[in-house]
């Protein structure tokens, strides 16, 4: 089987040119001009089009067990609703319960994604528990292709860990390799402010805000770069949604720490006044950390723009709102927490990024695909156009205008956080592996084709990022 693009314009972060792309089986084999088909290739006019590497979600949340429930999705509706939105690759937390063996865990969560799932996928391996049982069990994941640990420090009595469990998770990603990717908020502030909210009859979404400021946040990441700064590990800042937070890496980056951040769409383009709305509403928008107030918005673009934000992902983790959002009705803490995006991410950035001027098709790239791909060992595999590489490919119409609902949506969700947000641009074909899997708007792939991508510790030194990632951390003053 093999496929031939026809004259699109390739876009990576740092090449722009206008090409054929010939993929043999699952992998691009030749770029050039006027490169002829075979007679049984199929052919992809991807004039007028940009053609991306397939985008690369790096923090997901599937099957997740979580607040006294669980997500809505299955790897079967969440890989379609990726691939129709351009996304190729997810990489899904496995967040075991503290008392859960990690081993079991990684394969009840391979279980459930192999045969399933229609896009390539990976695992953050979540750490809740540390002891020796837990600590072999680590070991043997990385061994088996899982090469990133996800932290909590929030969510405390639940997924959360201690300071000597993040010293020695730190200390054993040091010693093999590997990142950790981090959730970081004071979990202790978190319970005392809840609990001080609650007392004070303070039980709507609008108070989730109020019992995880800015400054609960930063002083996660404060903590972070403390034990990353002892420990000498390569660390990942998940879901950054404010400045505050984004000063505290960029001055541990200073300190040499080698930190990299992740913000959202969410953060990008919701504020905290979307919490606020009447009638139970704004549980639809509780997620944590908060959506922000709309100042911190430009400084995460400018992060994107000037390298300091590494990727932009989604935190996917859908609750509906008829029976589990509700949850919450009379205590926000109970609120189960999440705003899914995977489907409309790409779309989103595209249109309030590229089109809006906030940030170049590069940079696009990078932060959507090429950067997760090299901090997480899926480069050159995925997040590049060159032979060799998955053919993973993005035809993207840049000229389509439609409109975000969740009446059309892929997700198994029974309302879109973006609904009637205007989208300038979408997927004309999405490939996975040399097959087409969605073509403007509608999944055509095979469900269950989907790989598990065994990823090899990448993190003994500080993986090769684009120049515009390379430059000093200004001094904040
Ligand atoms: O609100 C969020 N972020 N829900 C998903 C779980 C997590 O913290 O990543
Ligand atoms: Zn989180
Ligand atoms: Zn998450």
């Amino acid at each position: 089987m093999s496929l031939l693009f026809k004259n699109g314009e390739i876009i990576t972060p740092n090449e722009r040119y206008v090409a054929d792309i010939f993929c043999e089986d699952e992998t691009i084999t030749r770029i050039d001009r006027n490169l002829t088909a075979p007679h049984d290739a199929e052919v992809i006019d991807a004039r007028g089009k940009y053609v991306f590497p397939g985008f690369i979600d790096p923090h997901v949340h599937i099957y997740l067990p979580f607040m006294g429930t669980s997500a809505k999705d299955t790897h079967e509706t969440a890989s379609r609703a990726a691939l129709v939105g351009g996304t190729t690759t997810l990489i899904e937390m496995i967040c075991p319960g503290c008392e859960e063996k990690p081993l079991e865990a990684f394969e009840l969560w391979l279980s459930k994604a192999e045969g399933a799932s229609a896009c390539d996928f990976s695992f953050h391996m979540g750490v809740t528990r540390y002891d020796e049982v837990a600590e072999r069990d680590f070991r043997e994941i990385v061994r088996r292709g899982v090469a990133s640990f996800k932290v909590f420090l929030a969510y405390k009595g639940a997924l959360g860990v201690t300071d000597e469990q993040l010293y020695q998770t730190l200390a054993l990603a040091k010693s093999l390799g590997v990142i950790t990717t981090a959730h970081c908020e004071n979990a202790d502030l978190v319970l005392e402010l809840q609990k001080k909210l609650l007392a004070e009859g303070k039980t709507g979404p609008e108070w989730h805000y109020w019992s995880r400021p800015p400054v609960v946040e930063a002083e996660g990441v404060h903590h972070l770069m403390t034990f990353a700064e002892m420990t000498g590990a390569h660390v990942y800042i998940v879901h950054t949604s404010c400045e505050e937070a984004l000063h505290e890496a960029m001055r541990g980056a200073e300190r040499g720490v080698n930190v990299w951040v992740e913000t959202l769409i969410q953060y990008l383009l919701l504020d905290r006044t979307e919490a606020e709305k009447l009638s139970f509403e704004g549980a639809k928008a509780v997620m944590s950390p908060p959506l922000r107030d709309k100042r911190n918005q430009p400084v995460l673009w400018n992060g994107l723009r000037q390298g300091f934000i590494a990727t932009l992902a989604t935190d996917h983790a859908p609750f509906d709102f008829a029976t589990q959002k509700v949850m919450g009705r009379d205590d926000f803490t109970k609120i189960p927490n999440g705003i899914p995006s995977l489907e409309d991410r790409i779309n989103l950035y595209f249109t309030h990024g590229v089109k809006a001027g906030r940030i170049d098709l590069h940079q696009f790239v990078a932060t959507a695909s090429t950067n997760a791909a090299k901090l997480f060992g899926l480069f050159p595999r995925k997040g590049t156009i060159q032979p060799g590489s998955d053919a993973d490919l993005v035809v993207y119409d840049p000229n389509y205008c439609g409109r975000i609902s969740a009446q059309t949506h892929q997700m198994n969700l029974d309302y879109n956080s973006f609904e009637g947000f205007e989208i300038e641009g979408r997927p004309h074909v999405v490939t996975v592996r040399g097959k087409v899997a969605a073509r403007e708007g509608k999944f055509v792939g095979e469900v269950g084709r989907g790989k598990f991508l065994k990823r090899g510790a990448t993190h003994f030194s500080r993986p090769e990022m684009g120049w515009w990632l390379a430059g000093q951390v200004p001094r904040l003053g």
